[in-house]
């Protein structure tokens, strides 16, 4: 339940993330586990720094170093961050870097209504129910029956279920359903083929408009997707991608000459050039090149219904007059 609500002390049934010397757990705060005979025995942690028996966590500080049997570590509340960087991967996951963006791209406050899919190992939509809570509502999808049924557990656990529903169905053979038709302020796609998508989104995407998003690998991906998104009317359609760089800082001497005899006239007195002097700073260094290469961003805004019959009628008058300049009359 920590997820939920900040809190103080840890309590029976929250999930924590245990922190070790830059290593992150997290562990789910329950006295007894069974074992694989199917006994209820005490639930003790092992990590590399020895075990922590877990019943002695409840009650403690959020924050708190604790003892464990060869070293120590810090209990942390859960945040859709630290999540992403613990949670047990079922698929491959959408990491903080990306989903910053997404979340921006998407325009989602608290109050909105998004559509996700597929749901995966939930990372991003951990981080979408924090954006659109209290009053919004995340709508994820899995075609994977078990992942579906996974995610919704994980959300109950985590006392997030008010705030998502996690179904199992193939969004792309059968859209996202009657009940969400103009209902979504933004659609998010993270599918292999998110361009059989884009009419499902077309669908589900309020009549006074929204945005859309879809992350692909391969840029083959991101043609067919915004091929596709500008033949179904969706406007202002761009591609990114987000690259991580850390900026080293450190310490550097280089030579500084000395220019002060340019400030004499060279007829006054014979100009005596100073040598160079040596001055270490600080500065933050490059990497030569930027690994990291996750996937490519497209995003796009479908305009409201009004607009969109217009923005297609101008679009077929252009080409129509593209076409009569160049004495192909009647060829679009
Ligand atoms: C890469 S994972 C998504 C990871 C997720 N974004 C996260 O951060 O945890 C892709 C998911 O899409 C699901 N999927 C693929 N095709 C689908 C479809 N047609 N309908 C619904 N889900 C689909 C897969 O089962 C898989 O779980």
């Amino acid at each position: 339940m920590s997820f939920r609500n900040y809190q103080d002390k840890i309590n029976e049934g929250d999930t924590v993330i245990l922190y070790i010397s830059n290593n992150l757990y997290a562990i789910d705060v329950q006295r007894e586990i069974k074992n694989k005979k199917g006994e209820l025995v005490d639930n003790v942690f092992q990590s590399p720094v020895g075990a922590l028996k877990v019943r002695t966590l409840i009650g403690v500080d959020y924050g708190s170093r604790v003892e464990l049997s060869k070293g120590w570590g810090h209990v942390l509340q859960p945040t859709p961050e630290l999540w992403s960087l613990t949670l047990p991967h079922r698929t491959q996951i959408l990491y903080t870097p990306d989903i910053s963006m997404i979340l921006l791209q998407l325009d989602l406050v608290p109050g909105s209504v998004v559509i996700e899919a597929g749901t995966g190992s939930g990372s991003l939509t951990h981080a979408l129910i924090r954006r659109v809570r209290p009053h919004g509502h995340v709508h994820t999808f899995d075609f994977h029956e078990h992942r579906a049924k996974l995610a919704q557990e994980e959300f109950e656990a985590h006392g997030l279920a008010d705030f998502v529903s996690a179904k199992h169905r193939d969004v792309l053979a059968d859209g996202f359903g009657e009940e969400l038709k103009s209902k979504a302020d933004a659609v998010f796609l993270d599918l292999p083929s998110p361009w059989i998508g884009v009419p499902h989104a077309l669908a589900a995407i309020k009549d006074q408009g929204g945005r859309f998003c879809s992350f692909s690998p391969c840029i083959e991906q991101v043609q067919r997707t915004c091929l596709t998104l500008e033949e179904h009317g969706f406007q202002e359609v761009s591609t990114m991608e987000v690259l991580q760089t850390e900026v080293k800082v450190t310490k550097r001497t280089i030579p500084v000459r000395d220019l002060s005899f340019l400030k004499q006239k060279s007829s006054e007195c014979p100009v005596e050039e100073k040598p160079n002097s040596e001055t270490s700073y600080v500065v933050g260094t490059w990497p030569q090149s930027t690994p990291g290469h996750t996937g490519y961003l497209t995003v796009a805004t479908l305009p409201p219904v009004f607009a969109r019959n217009k923005a297609k009628k101008s679009k077929i008058e252009t080409s129509e007059e593209i076409s009569t300049e160049n004495g192909n009359k009647g060829v679009l």
